[in-house]
């Protein structure tokens, strides 16, 4: 089948090496760098290897491309296009708009239109599929099905293979070609009833992670009070053989979906009369956790940290990935700054961040670990300051959240 995959992000890009072991692989994605980077044979993702790329473009599987054109004639369409929040933290569609707008005028013949970007219960049948029609001049009548998007990047022992898939066709024909087409690379399909059943799972699935995250740095903040080991305490609860799951307080929530997925659940929900207060809890908690953070390194330091060479170790969102959307590093940054700290940071596996190059690991007065790397050693660490603060449990002999 010819399958084009708008969008060759993180998602896009390990979804399109995957399908291309099956498939004729269209990657179509409207930044020309990316494009002309993957013709080239150079991944720009984690976990996809150039080389694989570079295989797949000789064997004529995958080609990337910046020309909308080129999706004509698709049997199957998949949509892996960024769903952010807007300023007012309320979804963006504005990219699924622009994808829908590219398969609406390029796509000629009846296709099978994926999507797995995540977004809230509702969008493959009252938006994307209303859009699509929109755009589409030559009023072609394409089947819709979504199938979110689980893909962890960075994690290596589940993938496109073996991670169980949820999928769901607006018609029982969408369902079964998609069944089809996942059958070809994914070993495990899920059915569920409704497009809206697999959309709305996706969301919960990342809002039980943020919820639970934000329950773990209220708990951080409650044993610093009382004066309790809080890891200790979920070591010793963890050793209950049921009902209990161990989450790890931190700097925050970051990436693409923890701190940006329940958003769309608490939007949706809103409209309907219903408010998500755990959600919008969660986010406050997570959010507030930088400031929490700056707030006990200036009072073991003298109560002020104005002047003071802050030096704030690993900006990458978790650790071993070079991802820094949505960072929590981000909002320790604003509180440092707020309270006067002269602010650097390192992390030599992002290497550059908002036009930065990242600092040598030293020469600062106090350090604030928010995600340590693997190839960074805790030795290291430990030498870049006299005053180390640890948010991730790792480096021991730092001062612990
Ligand atoms: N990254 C993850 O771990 C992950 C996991 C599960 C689900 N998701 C979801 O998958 C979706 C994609 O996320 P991602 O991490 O791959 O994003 P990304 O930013 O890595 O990649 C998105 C790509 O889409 C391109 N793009 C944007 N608009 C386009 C358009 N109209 N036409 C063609 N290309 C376009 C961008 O240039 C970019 O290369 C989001 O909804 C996200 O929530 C992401």
């Amino acid at each position: 089948m010819k399958v084009s995959i708008v969008g060759q992000g993180y998602v896009g890009l390990t979804i399109s090496v995957f399908a291309a072991q099956a498939h004729q692989v269209i990657g179509y994605d409207r930044n020309i760098e990316i494009v002309e980077n993957l013709n080239k044979g150079i991944s720009h993702i984690e976990g996809v290897n150039s080389q694989v790329i570079q295989e797949l473009i000789k064997a004529g599987k995958f080609k990337a491309t910046s020309f909308p054109s080129d999706i004509n004639a698709s049997d199957i369409i998949v949509i892996a296009v960024p769903t952010p929040l807007n300023s007012q933290r309320k979804p963006d569609l504005s990219y699924i708009d622009s994808a829908c707008k590219v398969i609406g005028e390029n796509l000629n013949s009846p296709a099978l239109v994926i999507n797995e970007s995540t977004s809230y219960p509702g969008t493959i049948r009252n938006y994307i599929k209303p859009a699509i029609e929109k755009y589409s001049k030559a009023k072609i009548a394409h089947e819709y099905a979504i199938s979110p998007e689980r893909v962890d990047p960075g994690r290596v022992e589940w993938n496109q293979k073996n991670t169980p898939r949820l999928f769901a066709g607006l018609t029982p024909e969408a369902t079964r070609r998609t069944r089809e087409f996942y059958a070809t690379f994914c070993d495990n399909l899920v059915e569920v009833s409704s497009p809206e059943v697999a959309e709305a799972a996706k969301l919960f699935e990342n809002t039980f992670r943020q919820v639970n995250i934000a329950l773990v740095n209220e708990l951080a903040q409650i044993s610093h009070a009382l004066g309790i080991d809080v890891r200790e305490t979920l070591d010793a609860a963890n050793t209950k053989p049921y009902g209990f799951m161990k989450f790890m307080p931190s700097a925050g929530v970051g990436g693409h979906c923890i701190p940006v997925d329940p958003s769309y659940l608490a939007h949706l929900a809103l409209e309907n009369g219903v408010r998500a207060t755990f959600i919008e809890r969660a986010n406050e908690v997570n959010l507030e956790m930088p400031a929490y953070i700056a707030r006990r390194v200036a009072s073991d330091n003298g109560g002020s940290l104005k002047g003071k060479k802050v030096l704030v170790v690993g900006v990458a969102y978790k650790p071993n990935v070079a991802d820094t959307r949505e960072t929590p590093a981000e909002h320790l940054f604003e509180a440092l700054n707020e309270m006067g700290a002269v602010v650097t940071w390192s992390d030599e596996v992002v290497g550059s961040w908002k036009g930065q190059s990242s600092s040598a690991l030293g020469g600062a007065e106090i350090a604030i670990v928010v995600t340590k790397h693997e190839v960074v050693s805790s030795e290291a660490i430990l030498k870049a300051a006299p005053y180390v603060f640890d948010t991730t449990g790792a480096v021991k002999g730092a001062v612990q959240l």
